[in-house]
């Protein structure tokens, strides 16, 4: 009843004044400017409600809008696997970052994210390790469990900052260790090069 009353009221008032379907601006008798819904006759749109919505940033004037993916769909990007402790062991590089694979590259990539807690040597003497006095100081990647760790298991401690930080992810609790969850960090190519990169410098 009451949006009855609100649309014939609107109506009334767009015959009675004067009112811009392009813009929706509207003037009544000179005093009252209002700015109404835009009724455009041109342009991609025939009707626009909010008119606001009209310059949304999402697309352009000329520009159809965006396709939705089908329902259900999955998407194949932008989202990694996330396995169980077990998986993770059995896990192998994926060949294209096997394909990938540049030394220096890999080198520059531990130099920038690791370097400063577990050293250029990778023995866990890096830089901040001096100032890390509470909780567990950075692992020596060259002779500590990272030693005989599956490729898998490396990975899964880089993804979700040491090996403290996986097991308890694993068990739904949060990180307490200072190292970072690299999959947020890092993509999961890059992550793969450094298992590399650290294998081989365990002479692996
Ligand atoms: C802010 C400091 C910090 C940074 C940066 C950091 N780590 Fe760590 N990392 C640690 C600490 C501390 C541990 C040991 C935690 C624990 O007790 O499990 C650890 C553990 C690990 C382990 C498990 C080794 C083992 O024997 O348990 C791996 C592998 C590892 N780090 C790799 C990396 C790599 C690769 C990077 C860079 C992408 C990196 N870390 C960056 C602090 C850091």
């Amino acid at each position: 009843m009451r949006l009855i009353f609100f649309l014939s009221t609107l109506f009334i008032l767009i015959f009675a004044g004067c009112y811009n379907n392009n813009t929706g601006e509207m003037e009544i008798l000179g005093f009252a400017h209002l700015t109404l819904p835009a009724f455009p006759e041109t342009g991609g749109h025939a009707v626009v409600v909010f008119s606001e919505m009209h310059y949304s940033p999402a697309y352009d004037d000329q520009e159809g809008p965006t396709i939705a993916p089908p329902g259900e769909s999955v998407p194949v990007t932008g989202r990694e696997i996330e396995y169980t402790a077990t998986e993770y062991e059995l896990l192998r590089m994926t060949r294209s970052s096997q394909n990938s694979y540049d030394y220096n590259a890999a080198a520059e990539i531990y130099r920038v994210n690791c370097s400063v807690c577990h050293g250029e040597s990778l023995q866990g003497d890096g830089e901040v390790s001096k100032y890390l006095t509470r909780g567990a100081s950075p692992a020596n990647l060259i002779e500590g469990s990272a030693a005989d760790a599956t490729e898998g298991e490396i990975f899964a401690w880089i993804s979700y900052g040491s090996r403290t930080g996986f097991a308890l992810e694993m068990a739904g609790q949060s990180n307490p260790t200072v190292m970072p969850t690299f999959n947020k960090l890092l993509t999961e190519e890059e992550r793969w090069h450094l298992v590399k990169y650290i294998m081989r410098k365990q002479n692996r």
